[in-house]
């Protein structure tokens, strides 16, 4: 229960979202998960994936592994090249996957879910709504969004990430639609808009627990998320269409998330939020945990 009211309990489940010949959670255990990539088989780290794998014999299916080390980010192993081009289709965008030193691949599977969400809020307007999206990566909510007819900011600190979503945004056929791209640390662009006098009618946002802005600019989840919220609340005031906060901090889980929305966004009252942990589900039915998302209209 959270402390202001009621979050849902079940889950957002991001399959079948995404169909299985796109992307599948094979198996996961023992701080890892196994999962089919549009035909490229990937074993890498995920600190949630308790217990132990169900699916032991699939494991040597793996084409690439992601090993982390002491000294450096990690490496990956493969036994077979990369694939070139390597995207996933959606049905309303394309989003191009790239082995990273981090061992991601440029695409949160379990934001498929939210994905289609953020579509539905956008028809739902009654004109193309302005939506501000922040800590945007690859773009996967900006292109969902803009597929859906609203006309995105998206904000990202890291260049090479920008670039990668207007790629996203050429190879989905949305190079021409509304979309701002912004390379600038979060909390300034807002801090900006407000005394711009620029407003929106949604934001979406994904902050990490830690992270930094373009020139050094510090964000830690902890202190900066709330100062962030309260500035996001001012930017959509006048007219709120939807927002939605996801994260996958340890200790910022489905009861912690509402409570930041309705104390930094909607007062005392967050009355049509809903809140629920974020799971990827195994074919066969299993659910990992992947964070947390509260949003508003529930
Ligand atoms: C967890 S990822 C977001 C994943 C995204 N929701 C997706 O589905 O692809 C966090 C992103 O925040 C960006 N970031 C980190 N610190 C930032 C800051 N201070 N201002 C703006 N972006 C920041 C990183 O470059 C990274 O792309």
């Amino acid at each position: 229960m959270g402390r202001h009211g009621k979050h849902t309990a079940g889950a957002f489940a991001t399959n079948p979202m995404l169909s299985t010949d796109q992307y599948e959670l094979l198996d996961f255990g023992r701080g890892r998960k196994l999962e089919n990539w549009r035909g490229f088989i990937l074993d890498r780290p995920a600190p949630a994936a308790q217990g132990k794998p169900a699916r032991p014999e699939l494991w040597k299916q793996a084409e690439a592994k992601f090993i982390r080390s002491e000294r450096s980010e990690g490496k990956w192993q493969r036994r077979k090249p990369w694939p070139n081009p390597w995207q996933i289709d959606q049905g309303d965008f394309q989003l191009e996957l790239q082995p990273t030193d981090f061992g991601h691949v440029g695409v949160f599977p379990e934001h498929a879910e939210t994905w289609r969400w953020i579509a539905q809020q956008v028809r739902r307007a009654p004109r193309p709504p302005k939506v501000l999206h922040l800590f945007a990566h690859t773009g996967g909510a900006t292109l969902a969004a803009a597929a859906a007819g609203a006309e995105v900011t998206h904000v990202d600190s890291a260049r090479n990430v920008v670039n990668w979503a207007r790629r996203n945004a050429e190879l989905s056929g949305l190079a021409e639609a509304p979309i701002r791209w912004i390379v600038e640390d979060a909390a300034k662009f807002v801090t900006r808009e407000l005394k711009r006098g620029n407003r929106y009618q949604a934001v979406i946002l994904d902050p990490p627990s830690y992270g930094h802005g373009p020139r050094g600019e510090a964000w830690k989840l902890e202190r900066s998320l709330r100062p962030l919220l309260e500035a996001c609340a001012e930017l959509t005031a006048p007219d709120r269409l939807f927002f939605l906060l996801t994260c996958h901090t340890t200790g910022f889980g489905p009861a912690e998330l509402e409570a930041f929305l309705a104390d930094c966004v909607f007062g005392a009252c967050s009355a049509g939020a809903r809140a629920a942990k974020v799971v990827l589900k195994t074919t066969d039915g299993r659910q990992m945990p992947s964070g947390a998302a509260a949003r508003w209209p529930g």
